[in-house]
């Protein structure tokens, strides 16, 4: 089941950044790689803002969209701290239509379940530009079915393959598409090996 967004403002309504204040590894290293010419980022389930404001302060003008109003809170007193402007918004991925597109999206551990996801990955598609880029990182299936401890849902059906994602995003654009098994380090819900998929497209239509 999907967590509403109540769960996430009581998780996030700690002092502490339950993810850290230090961006997804994944996002970072694909910073540098793949976004210096993508001025406009949207990043989609920001949660407390890490992976926003480590892009605001790389020079992007970065929108952190999340249903959480705790997270948006942080995401904001993260910039402040870091002297840096991220726009927030407030809105569920699940009901929300973009009035623009973005040269770049992130997203990061926004699990959805099977029937929403489709939907999820058109949205992303319609939020970029022709050209513009998506990076993205989700648990897959053997977090759970591998006695993975290191975070996201108890159901093994919100779990992303790299399959599924070859099936929603057009062959052309894959620029890179793994199963990883990275180590984490992204605060006390996300810690020590994890399966992952990750993913960088290209809208190349
Ligand atoms: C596991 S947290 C990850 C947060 C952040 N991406 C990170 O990696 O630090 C999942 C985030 O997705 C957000 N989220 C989940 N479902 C959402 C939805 N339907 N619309 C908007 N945000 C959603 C939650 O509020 C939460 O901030």
């Amino acid at each position: 089941m999907p967590k509403p967004a109540q769960f996430w403002n009581d998780r996030f309504a700690a002092e502490e950044f339950v993810y850290g204040e230090a961006p997804n590894q994944f996002v970072a290293a694909a910073a540098e790689a793949w976004l210096p010419d993508a001025p406009a980022v949207l990043t989609l389930g920001a949660g407390e803002g890490r992976n926003a404001v480590h892009l605001a302060r790389q020079g992007h003008a970065v929108t952190a969209l999340d249903y959480s109003t705790e997270g948006l809170a942080k995401t904001r007193r993260l910039a402040d701290a870091a002297s840096v402007t991220v726009d927030p918004l407030h809105a569920d991925v699940r009901s929300w239509t973009p009035d623009r597109t973005w040269d770049a999206v992130v997203t990061t551990f926004l699990h959805l379940p099977p029937d929403e996801r489709p939907a999820f990955y058109r949205l992303i598609q319609q939020c970029l530009r022709p050209g513009g880029l998506l990076v993205a990182e989700w648990f897959r299936p053997e977090q759970r079915t591998d006695g993975y401890t290191s975070g996201g849902p108890p159901e093994v059906d919100m779990m992303v393959t790299a399959d599924e994602l070859r099936e929603h995003f057009a062959a052309d654009g894959i620029e890179r598409l793994s199963a990883e098994t990275p180590v984490l380090d992204e605060g006390p819900h996300h810690s020590g090996p994890a399966a992952t998929v990750r993913v960088v497209w290209r809208k190349t239509g």
